[in-house]
């Protein structure tokens, strides 16, 4: 075991992408302005679709709350596939031939059209064909792994059955298909971003919008300052701004853990991915003179298990019972929006509202999915007709395939909101050590400590700026979690992902 492992998930975590590649340095918005299209959020979504969009000549503006790229799209597994996980033969069964073909449709477009942006632009971004495959290690899964095959055939993706994969473990099947692909995904986005200044054009960090006011034109409202807009396109993974469209109660949020390790094998190429919970991913990825293999898995929904550590220490096992591991380099641990009905939401925000889009929902397929959303928004702006506008529809009502969802995402909020009120925590400030946070009870009240490596205590009201329930304590990324729509928040109260958008109180003791 490499030395220090024993220690890694208390150490904060580092994903591979960002720290193999420049911080950006884009200046904060410091005075007001107008453009024709605000986009908030600068991930692969923000920055795909100012590309397109500047490109048909528009004068665009993107606001980035932190950093660009470092948030969903700096801690992916960048896959670039129209495999999501096993999802055809449920979509024809759900919706349809004609809606399951048009998702895969546009997630083989996609594919090729990321290689397409990547040789127009020459960006070297360690793109790599590769197949994709699901695997199972149980008999339970072989019939869905056949239903698999057939139904991608059916919908003409290049699938096949396989028995034989070149994996440390035994399989009992896998669904292969080929012509997929895996990339970097700062070194693809960065270059993109640095062609959206200029021309009228602007990307804005640190510059967190807090609300959008007035319709045609919008003004989209920051901690700096006003940007008018004729088009605004939320891209901020869950969406920031919700114009009654009520993706709160629509979606949830899931969490998943991923190491990037050195091993002594070869790593057989290939992406995996099991088809049975807790799930496995694994792909390999050019490093100096050779490769990291990263392995991903131990999705949960948000702020709902206690010690997210023990995640990553279950990953740590899985790596050492198959592989001869050299040393884990890099842990980071990624948030995903999930659809009720599985298919994220994409196009205008709500259907009286003409010029706002939305790109959410990805479902953990976020590659494929954020070149769509883009394409997808750039057409409906420029009243384009576009092939994949009905499945990806936000205003679709699918009440028999969602409804079930639907009330389980929201009687689990209803129970955080109440069960949180209600509980009183034991622990005190006395209880507290060293780099350990905790709900504590202070006079009767709930407060949410913690105690860094000098002895400093921080304290916050533990209660979502978002709408209200009560957070939880995330012992990996020392960070306060909604169990309600997935905010996330610094130990010092700072939102890191929202749909908040608004700070959590902070308590001085004897207030
Ligand atoms: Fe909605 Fe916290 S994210 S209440």
């Amino acid at each position: 075991m490499h030395v220090g492992e024993d220690n890694m998930v208390k150490e904060k975590s580092n994903s591979y992408w960002i720290a193999s590649t420049k911080e950006t340095n884009y200046p904060k918005l410091s005075e007001d302005l107008s453009v024709d299209v605000a986009i908030i959020g600068g991930g692969m979504v923000g920055i795909s679709c100012a590309y397109y969009l500047k490109n048909e000549g528009f004068k665009v503006a993107v606001i980035e709350a932190k950093r660009i790229a470092e948030g969903v799209t700096g801690n992916t597994t960048a896959k670039i596939t129209a495999q999501h996980h096993l999802i055809y033969d449920s979509l024809i069964r759900k919706f349809g031939e004609e809606i399951a073909q048009q998702y895969a449709s546009a997630n083989i477009w996609a594919i090729e059209e990321i290689a397409k942006i990547i040789e127009q632009n020459n960006i070297d971004c360690d793109f790599i064909r590769q197949p994709a495959y699901i695997y199972t290690q149980s008999e339970d899964y072989i019939k869905q792994i056949e239903d698999e095959v057939k139904a991608a055939q059916k919908l003409g993706i290049k699938a096949s059955f396989d028995t034989s994969l070149s994996l440390p473990f035994p399989i009992k099947g896998a669904v292969r298909f080929d012509h997929q692909a895996q990339f970097h995904p700062r070194k693809y986005l960065l270059p993109l971003a640095e062609k959206i200044p200029g021309e009228g054009s602007f990307i804005f960090e640190n510059t967190r919008m807090k609300n959008i006011e007035g319709e045609n034109p919008y003004t989209v409202i920051t901690d700096s300052g006003k940007i008018t807009a004729t088009y605004v396109i939320i891209a901020s993974h869950f969406p920031v701004y919700d114009h009654f469209g009520f993706y709160f109660a629509r979606m949830y949020e899931s969490r998943t853990y991923a190491l990037a390790m050195k091993i002594k094998e070869k790593f057989p190429g290939g992406m995996y991915l099991s088809a049975e919970s807790p799930s496995r991913s694994l792909r390999s990825q050019p490093y100096e003179d050779g490769e990291l293999v990263l392995l991903v898995g131990e999705e949960h929904k948000t702020g709902q298990h206690k010690e997210a550590a023990e995640h990553y220490r279950k990953l740590q096992e899985f790596a050492h019972e198959h592989y001869n591991v050299e040393t884990i380099l890099y842990h980071w641990s990624t948030q995903d929006c999930m659809p009720i009905d599985d298919i994220p939401y994409i196009g205008r925000i709500t259907s009286t509202a003409a010029n706002m889009y939305v790109a959410t929902g990805f479902k953990k397929w976020g590659m494929t999915h954020s070149i769509i959303g883009a394409a997808l928004i750039r057409d409906q702006i420029m009243n384009r007709q576009n092939p994949w506008e009905e499945v990806y529809d936000p205003s679709r009502f699918t009440p028999l395939q969602s409804i079930k969802k639907f009330f389980e995402i929201n009687a689990d909020v209803a129970k955080e909101l109440i069960s949180g009120k209600l509980e009183i925590p034991e622990d005190t400030l006395r209880d507290l050590k060293e780099e350990e946070g905790s709900a504590i009870e202070i006079e009767g009240r709930r407060i949410g400590a913690y105690k860094d490596d000098k002895d400093e205590i921080h304290l916050v009201d533990p209660t979502c700026s978002h709408m209200g329930c009560e957070l939880k304590w995330n012992d990996a990324e020392k960070t306060w979690d909604c169990p309600c729509h997935g905010s996330r928040f610094t130990y010092t109260g700072e939102v890191i992902e929202g749909p908040a958008v608004n700070s959590l109180k902070r308590i001085k003791l004897g207030e």
